[in-house]
């Protein structure tokens, strides 16, 4: 459930000379993880916080599955919406616990409840309940307020995720576990995440889909490997550096070129196995290291799909060309 459309959605703001955010229209599916890429000031934000109405549009209609969500009361539709901003946004004078119970108690859960939960959602993000429930924001890292923030948009168990650059302002090293983070959460969670960032690197790791704005418009709308391959224009070609190719490969997953096997019993035995999520680069390397003519690829475990040779070729050559 929870899947986001918008329709034909501008925003201009008073005394500007043009939308902020300019006719957007575009379907989310449920479950997936949309990153908004963009430039800054490109409308990014704009186009988040019009989601959970923080931003009324001047036009245009946005639905949250086949609802429009004007005709929601703001705090209801608030309820169902996490929302991760870049500065954590915790409330300094409030305990790690109290920060995440803030949505539990509106929600009007009992005492017993909101503590599970708190534990259990410490734990997701990876940070051991008894060591940080009852320390406060200033006695954290940047990288562990962001996951206290994380724990604290996920408490009411929303359906839909807001995360507006929640890693922009966290070292590189940090910032690449959270992004492992936020994939782990996603495969688990299944969550539909709207997720604004300006590094390319950030969005084709994370993304399902790229939705690339440009002055307030969506230039284009697809999966990051058809994004890299077919650019709609020069504007999306250079941003996502579609010309690198080595680089490419190092960030497209395994899964976007693979063949999908009819049945787990049509797959060769005995030959080298990688996870879907890996990246093409890894796949490529260690189809030269075995020489194996090809890899089962996994999910979980379980096999999924076939990748060749030919398979990492092709989509090499669709990207260099
Ligand atoms: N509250 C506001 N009032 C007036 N102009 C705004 C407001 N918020 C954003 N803008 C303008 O809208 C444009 C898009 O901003 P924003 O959505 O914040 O961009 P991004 O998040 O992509 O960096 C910018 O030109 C910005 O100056
Ligand atoms: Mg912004």
């Amino acid at each position: 459930m929870s899947a986001i459309r918008f329709d034909q959605v501008s925003l201009q703001f008073a005394g500007m000379s043009r939308p902020s955010v300019d006719r957007c229209s575009c379907e989310v599916a449920s479950g997936r993880l949309v990153v908004i890429l963009g430039p800054s000031g490109c409308g990014k934000t704009t186009l988040l916080k019009m989601v959970n109405r923080l931003y009324e549009p001047t036009s245009g209609r946005i639905y949250i599955d086949n609802q429009e969500i004007r005709q929601l009361k703001v705090t209801a539709l608030r309820q169902q919406i996490g929302y991760v901003i870049q500065q954590s946004g915790l409330f300094p004078h409030m305990t790690v616990a109290q920060n995440i119970a803030v949505v539990p108690k509106l929600l009007g859960w009992e005492r017993p409840r909101i503590q599970a939960r708190i534990d259990e959602l410490l734990a997701l993000v990876d940070l051991p309940p008894s060591e940080y429930r009852h320390r406060y924001p200033a006695q954290l890292s940047g990288g562990q307020q962001q996951r206290v923030g994380l724990a604290r948009a996920l408490a009411g168990d929303p359906q839909v995720m807001l995360m507006d650059e929640p890693f922009g302002a966290i070292d590189a090293i940090t910032r690449s576990s959270l992004q492992d983070e936020i994939l782990r959460l996603q495969r688990q969670l299944k969550k539909t995440i709207l997720f604004v960032s300006h590094d390319v690197e950030e969005a084709l790791r994370l993304a399902d889909y790229l939705l690339i704005m440009q002055q307030g418009q969506i230039v284009q709308y697809d999966k990051p490997f058809n994004v890299l391959t077919r650019p709609t224009n020069d504007f999306v070609n250079n941003l996502v550096g579609a010309d690198d190719m080595v680089r490419q490969l190092g960030l497209l997953r395994v899964e976007t070129a693979m063949m999908q096997a009819n049945s787990p019993s049509s797959l060769a035995q005995g030959e080298p196995t990688i996870d879907r999520y890996d990246s093409l680069r890894h796949a490529l390397s260690l189809i030269l290291k075995t020489r194996a003519s090809s890899l089962t690829v996994l999910d979980n475990g379980t096999p999924v799909g076939e990748l060749t040779l030919d398979h990492i070729r092709n989509s090499a050559s669709l990207t260099a060309s």
